[in-house]
């Protein structure tokens, strides 16, 4: 992998357009964490299926007075303390773990944040994808107006049944971001590698809590969706591999990432061995294995955890790969821009995952929600959030959030 800085950091724009991208990033999780050791003792395995077979750590778990939306907002908060919200005319939420079949959850986060009535609001859903598609609408309006700034929110709690392979990969987060002209931390370029296949390989229908999933056959689809979104993405005039400094994959599990890593380099005839793969990405993992899967939210933490590594990127390309099961990919690139590290907060995020509080396996039962959606329209939430934000409880039917 080469370590050039590309001759202009901010390479990439279309011709005659202002470079746009990421100005501001910021994450949010839930109150609890959940080490994997316990899962393993209670099924009574080698905690190293988890700690290195897939790669996770332990989980976010959300409090009962926690969900998409409160862990959204504290995420939007943080951005909109350090950048005010002069500008922003556009807030896209994007979720796999969607709270109303109607409203979007980015109105409750218009409200908790006051934010000015002047804005448009809406939710974006296409599994783990919906985040980076919510990326590109925004960097379209950027330039269609390069006055206006796009507020994204990708936020989700990820939940399986107990007793099932997807079990140890559960995670909660949120991630927010402000795209902008002239981004201080990443300009995108603008070619783009898409693909779209009908494939049953994960979903959640209504009247489930959590997601149905064929493992393996997701994990599959997943490396036939990279190679396609890659060749698409070549053939649509992106830079070659040997021109990309980092890889920044979506990761329902790191090793995920390290076994797409393997597929893509076969693929642009430069194979590397597992061990190489998983160096290369390495600088990707940090937030994630502590998180779990986060969805829409997965690979901007793996974009935050390489801006805050030790490793010095700027000028350097950034190619995103993105999978939402279903399923719809893309492959785009980005370049570090030469004043990023003025962005960066790696203590503050440390802290984050620091104040979580652990729990045993007998607390972790407690907080699964079970499989069904209970149909009650009137019920209150026990305070348990630390989070600048609650959810109250559903009154009516209505769902009540509040300031803690
Ligand atoms: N030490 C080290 N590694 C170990 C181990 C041990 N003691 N025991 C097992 N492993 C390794 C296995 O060799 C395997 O590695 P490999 O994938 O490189 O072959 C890995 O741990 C996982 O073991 P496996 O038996 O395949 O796990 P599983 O069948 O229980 O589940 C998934 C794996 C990915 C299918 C499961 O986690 C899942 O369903 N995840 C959710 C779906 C998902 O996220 N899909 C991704 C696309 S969105």
């Amino acid at each position: 992998m080469s370590t050039e800085t590309t001759e202009n950091p901010q390479a990439g724009a279309a011709h005659g357009t202002v470079p746009s991208g990421i100005q501001d990033i910021a994450f949010a999780t839930g109150h609890y964490s959940f080490d994997l050791a316990h899962l393993a003792e209670k099924q009574d395995i080698d905690v190293n299926k988890y700690y290195i077979g897939i790669g996770q750590e332990t989980m976010s778990l959300t409090a009962e007075d926690e969900d998409t939306v409160t862990m959204g907002a504290a995420a939007a908060q943080r951005i909109i303390d350090r950048n005010g919200t002069e500008g922003i005319r556009t807030l896209l939420f994007a979720t796999e773990s969607g709270i109303d079949q109607s409203k979007s959850a980015g109105v409750y986060v218009h409200g908790l944040l006051n934010l000015p009535r002047e804005v448009r609001t809406i939710e974006t859903k296409m599994a783990c994808y919906g985040g980076i598609g919510a990326l590109q609408m925004a960097l379209g309006i950027v330039a269609r107006n390069p006055e206006e700034k796009v507020l994204v929110i990708a936020s989700d709690v990820a939940r399986y049944d107990v007793d099932t392979s997807g079990e140890p990969t559960q995670g909660a987060a949120a991630v927010a971001f402000l795209v902008q002209a002239n981004p201080d931390i990443l300009a995108i370029e603008p070619a783009q590698g898409v693909y779209t296949l009908d494939v049953q390989d994960f979903w959640r229908p209504n009247h489930r809590n959590t997601a149905l999933v064929d493992g393996k056959f997701s994990v599959g689809a997943y490396l036939d969706a990279l190679v396609g979104a890659w060749n698409d993405y070549r053939a649509h005039g992106g830079v070659g591999f040997d021109d990309i400094n980092w890889f920044c994959y979506h990761q329902p599990f790191t090793k995920m990432a390290v076994k797409a890593h393997v597929r893509l380099t076969e693929e642009a005839g430069t194979p590397l061995e597992k061990a190489e793969a998983a160096a290369a990405l390495a600088p990707t993992f940090g937030y994630n294995k502590q998180l779990g899967n986060s969805y829409t939210a997965s690979i901007f933490l793996g974009f935050l955890a390489l801006l805050d590594s030790d490793e010095e990127i700027a000028g350097q390309r950034v190619g995103f790969f993105s999978y939402g099961s279903g399923a719809v990919s893309e492959f785009f690139v980005g370049v570090i821009q030469p004043d990023y590290r003025d962005h960066l907060r790696a203590e503050e995020h440390q802290a984050i995952l620091d104040a979580r509080e652990p729990v045993d396996y007998d607390q972790y039962r407690a907080l699964h929600p079970g499989t069904m959606v209970q149909p009650l329209d009137n019920y209150k939430t026990q305070r348990q959030t630390e989070s600048p934000f609650r959810f109250e409880g559903v009154d009516e039917g209505s769902r009540i959030y509040g300031k803690s």
